[in-house]
């Protein structure tokens, strides 16, 4: 590395005589390749860049750019390498459940709210009063309290009498409770997360929250929520647990990021100056986790989050408003700002905020985030359903069914044609024209987890397909033999 670095350094001097604007002295962005995360090469001197968080002010980290611009991509990157080298833990608030399938992908847990619950009103080890306060805090950002002092004042003393009633009250409890005391508006405020099909705040928890800061890779997918309100204020809630949790964790002096915590278009709760978003990236090195933001929408995000965070991805961007948003908290030069405009896809704009005393903040450009190939997944249509499964694997799966090179080419040529995806019956007609028996096809599908009625359903629809291109099957035949 020293080799490396020096090599580099003789380069650099050699370079330093052309016009460009100022990249970060090397040192800074060089490291060895187990202390940092790499990510690309600067533009104009293309220095690799490491993210080392131990030279940064704090390890946040922001992203912005417009849709495509490759904010997610980068995202993933990141965590692949944080899991590579430190065997960092990843929990994924995914608001549009675009990071659904690339987890599962990467062997990592899948949690859909929409099937879980999580009870509001759980301390997890806080006292009675510490989690009245968040509570109260999630309410008044979600519910604008603020507008209604009354009700505000009657939810936190029904809290109050809540857990005095009960040891692990839900909110059915807290609306009982309001209701018995006749404070009806506060109760019909909250009334809301009872409805059946809505009541995931209001149901004993089956959610861990103590293992899933532990448990590797995980997207909590909050998109199958059924609002905007209800996804904001179970990112509130989990937040506010590992907020909690990592505050009583010792600060271990160990190599790594224990724990990332992605939020990605959380508009809601990434502009709420009470939101504890704001509160963890403004709290910076105290916690051993790290948090990434990101927006299509820069104005989404606090001026509190972009000034503060040690690192800021800016990807393309292209509306003055949102750019200006950007560029009044950072103090980049003219020639950057035009950069933004006409990055493509996967180049940035980085801004870090150095902690060397002699160092300030630096907005660099790196020429493209250099990403993870990403996994390419085939897809099985069955009825309905989908069964998805990676290309390597899958081509792995078909090897030692005993197809030939050629023959698992065929089955590839087949799904890039339909775009990754190929009906089980086309999937089904191909492997009997290799010469596979029924019952050796029909384990294979079960393999795949194709569901038993589904796997009828595919050969008696393969039967009927056959029976139709028998006719011009045979016709060819005819005129072959005619010729
Ligand atoms: N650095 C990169 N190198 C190569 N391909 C990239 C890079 N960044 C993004 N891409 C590709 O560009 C496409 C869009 O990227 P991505 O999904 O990350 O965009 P996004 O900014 O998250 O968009 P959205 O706001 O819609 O979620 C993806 O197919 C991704 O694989
Ligand atoms: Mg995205």
């Amino acid at each position: 590395m020293v080799e490396l670095r020096e090599h580099l350094t003789s380069q650099l001097s050699q370079r330093l005589f052309l016009v460009h604007p100022p990249e970060p002295p090397p040192e800074l962005l060089l490291a060895e390749p187990s202390d940092g995360i790499y990510i690309g090469k600067t533009r104009w001197l293309n220095v690799p860049v490491f993210w080392d968080y131990t030279k940064l002010i704090n390890s946040h980290i922001a992203i912005v750019g417009i849709t495509g611009a490759g904010k997610s991509y980068l995202v993933k990157t990141f965590l692949t390498r944080a899991a590579i080298i430190w065997e960092s833990n990843a929990i994924i608030l995914d608001w549009t459940g675009e990071y659904n399938k690339w987890v599962r992908q990467a062997g990592g847990k899948v949690v859909s709210l929409g099937k879980e619950s999580l009870n509001l009103l759980d301390l997890a080890g806080l006292k009675v009063a510490e989690r009245t306060k968040q509570i109260m805090s999630s309410f008044e950002i979600l519910l604008d309290l603020h507008n209604f002092p009354e009700e505000r004042y009657d939810i936190e003393e029904g809290l109050e009498k809540t857990y005095a009633k009960e040891k692990t009250p839900t909110l059915s409890t807290l609306v009982e409770v309001l209701e018995k005391n006749k404070k009806k508006h506060a109760a019909r405020l909250l009334r809301r997360f009872l409805v059946e099909g809505s009541d995931f705040f209001a149901r004993t928890s089956t959610l861990e929250m103590e293992k899933l800061a532990e448990s590797g890779l995980v997207c909590i997918d909050l998109h199958s929520l059924p609002t905007e309100e209800m996804r904001s204020l179970a990112g509130l809630t989990i937040l506010q647990f590992l907020k909690e949790r990592m505050r009583k964790e010792e600060l271990k002096e160990q190599k790594g990021i224990r724990l990332f915590v992605v939020v990605d278009e959380a508009w809601k709760i990434a502009n709420d100056e009470r939101s504890d978003v704001i509160t963890i990236v403004r709290e910076g090195r105290k916690y051993n986790f790290s948090i990434i933001v990101a927006s299509q929408n820069p104005t989404d995000m606090h001026k509190t989050i972009i000034s503060n965070v040690g690192t800021m991805f800016i990807l393309r961007l292209v509306l003055r408003e949102y750019k200006d948003y950007i560029r009044n908290s950072l103090n980049y030069s003219h020639y950057i700002d035009e950069a933004i405009s006409a990055f493509g896809v996967g180049d940035a704009a980085v801004n870090m905020i150095f902690s060397s005393r002699s160092e300030k903040a630096h907005t660099f450009l790196l020429d493209k985030i250099d990403g993870e190939e990403p996994l390419f997944v085939y897809s099985i249509k069955v009825g309905n359903m989908n069964v998805e499964k990676e290309r390597e694997e899958f081509s792995r799966m078909l090897y030692e069914l005993g197809l030939t090179d050629e023959q698992i080419n065929l089955v590839k040529v087949e799904f890039e044609r339909g775009d990754g995806v190929l009906e089980a019956s086309t999937f089904v007609s191909l492997l009997e024209r290799f010469g596979y028996a029924h019952s050796s096809i029909m384990t294979f599908l079960r393999q795949l987890g194709i569901e038993e009625k589904f796997i009828v359903e595919v050969f008696s629809l393969t039967r009927r397909r056959r029976a139709a291109k028998g006719v011009v099957d045979l016709k060819l035949r005819d005129e072959e033999e005619g010729a």
